[in-house]
């Protein structure tokens, strides 16, 4: 069974994440989409309230399935689930000098490999951090995340 993991805070999720997600489901059996839970970071969604939207919007897919993680290194989660490799979208320089240390560490540690696909370009500004900022002051992110996540983040952000 060939078996990758998803990480990430989807604080929404995007459709760049989505498009990764989506690719990833063509090359793997499974792909365990692998939601951070991280207290120390105050996001705007519970990490409830992400799994469910990621796990909405991955239902059409075969072969996704998503899990919540934290407190513990992810390596540790995918060798739990049984995953040879980590799947990551890189946007560009940036998202490469950010992966690249944490990717290395995670082969290092346990041979886990971290494989990095290429972001659809006409996503490549996409980031959870920018669509929030972008919807706060009123800017349009439609076609940028997933219609469902763009209400919530409008109610949301109403409240
Ligand atoms: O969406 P993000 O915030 O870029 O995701 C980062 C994530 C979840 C991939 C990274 O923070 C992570 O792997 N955290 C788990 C803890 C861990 O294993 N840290 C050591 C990495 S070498």
């Amino acid at each position: 069974m060939r078996r990758c993991v998803c990480p990430g805070s989807f604080d929404p999720v995007t459709l760049g994440h989505l498009d990764v997600i989506t690719r990833a489901a063509r090359l793997y059996d499974e792909v365990v989409v692998a939601v951070l839970d991280n207290p120390n970071k105050q996001g705007m969604f519970t990490l409830p309230e992400r799994v469910e939207m990621i796990t909405q919007e991955t239902e059409h897919l075969s072969g996704v399935r998503v899990v919540p993680f934290g407190g513990r290194l992810l390596v540790d989660l995918c060798l739990e689930v049984g995953a040879q490799a980590i799947v990551k979208g890189l946007r560009g320089e940036v998202d490469y000098s950010y992966e690249l240390p944490m990717a290395v560490m995670n082969r290092r540690m346990t041979g886990v490999e971290t494989l990095f696909m290429p972001g659809e370009p006409g996503l490549s500004e996409v980031s959870s951090s920018l669509m929030k900022e972008v919807a706060r002051f009123g800017g349009d992110i439609s076609g940028l995340v997933p219609e469902r996540v763009l209400a919530r983040l409008q109610e949301r952000l109403a409240q």
